[in-house]
């Protein structure tokens, strides 16, 4: 039996359950091409900000068989470009584009916001959680400052809205995060971002492997961080979809994350690895463990990991 993967939520329609998370090669109409050509249920772009970024210093990207590291810098030719290259890319595929927009304070959140609801992107995401501008923190870890950020974007938007959030290893934090969630109610949670200030040092060269040294962590170490997110935004707010994201290296993983309790699945680092074709190889692992385990559907399958009783 071939299963089913097609799913709607938040009022979309996904002809799949695994997407390209945004963050790597997802930036020209090239890249974004090569994801819409390919098994992705979704076309996620680079997080845009308001002025072109060349991104920092390189190399600032290094892989190895677990993941990688990076520290990009959100390097992005700015969101004029970048609503150009989406609305190209919408006359060329059905498939949803999510858009992913950053600002570096309210005022420029909120022109990304109207620029993008504007432009023919399916969904809008707001970055919460890049870890890599030096001297930036991340807004997810401020809970006011995401709420007026979420807020202002709701009155300047009808689109479908994700909000892409930090690795959170603070529970009362992330409650309180659930708290602003439940008043800004986004159709869909997207995590965990990459974690922020890890490094990775060649033993052999005695070398810090990227240049900016620290960078966002991606892969397989950062799995049960993310499904520990995922678990707690499900429990507390079973009503919003949510992508989840971390240490998706194949179906299992993926598996892994839907029991948890998301709805769809990003994937990031094995994306940057392995290639556009990496999104069939995971769905089509996922179709096998979800068969293996009685399931029809991803959507049954959703939540389903249960505590020791
Ligand atoms: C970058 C942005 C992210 O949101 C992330 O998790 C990692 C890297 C970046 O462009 O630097």
């Amino acid at each position: 039996m071939v299963l089913d993967f097609s799913t709607e939520l938040g009022g979309v329609k996904f002809p799949g359950a695994v997407m390209n998370a945004s963050g790597p090669n997802d930036t020209t109409i090239d890249e974004l091409w090569g994801i819409a050509c390919s098994e992705s249920c979704a076309v996620t772009t680079k997080t845009t900000t308001i002025l072109p970024r060349p991104g920092n210093s390189q190399p600032r990207y290094w892989e190895a068989e677990w993941g990688s590291i990076n520290s990009s810098g959100l390097p992005n030719p700015g969101y004029l470009a970048m609503i150009e290259t989406i609305n190209q890319l919408k006359l060329r595929t059905p498939k949803p584009i999510i858009a992913s927009f950053s600002g570096f304070n309210l005022d420029e959140t909120v022109t990304l916001a109207k620029a993008l609801n504007a432009s023919k992107a399916d969904i809008l995401e707001l970055n919460l959680s890049c870890p890599n501008i030096a001297g930036k923190p991340q807004v997810a870890y401020d809970c006011p400052t995401s709420e007026a950020y979420l807020t202002e974007v709701r009155k300047v938007t009808t689109k479908p809205l994700a909000v892409k959030l930090s690795p959170y290893t603070d529970g009362v934090m992330q409650d309180a995060m659930v708290d602003v969630l439940r008043r800004v109610k986004p159709e869909f949670i997207a995590t965990i971002n990459s974690i922020g200030n890890g490094m990775v040092i060649d033993a052999d060269k005695k070398l810090i492997v990227i240049k900016p040294k620290w960078g966002g962590v991606g892969g397989s170490p950062i799995k049960p961080i993310a499904i520990g997110n995922i678990r707690r935004f499900y429990e507390r707010l079973p009503d919003v979809p949510i992508i989840g994201i971390g240490g998706v290296m194949n179906g299992k993983d993926a598996f892994e994350l839907i029991l948890a309790g998301a709805s769809t699945v990003g994937v990031g680092s094995a994306y940057a690895i392995h290639g556009p074709d990496v999104f069939g190889k995971i769905q089509k692992e996922l179709g096998v463990e979800l068969q293996k385990h009685g399931y029809s559907t991803v959507a049954e399958a959703v939540g389903q990991a249960r505590p020791i009783d």
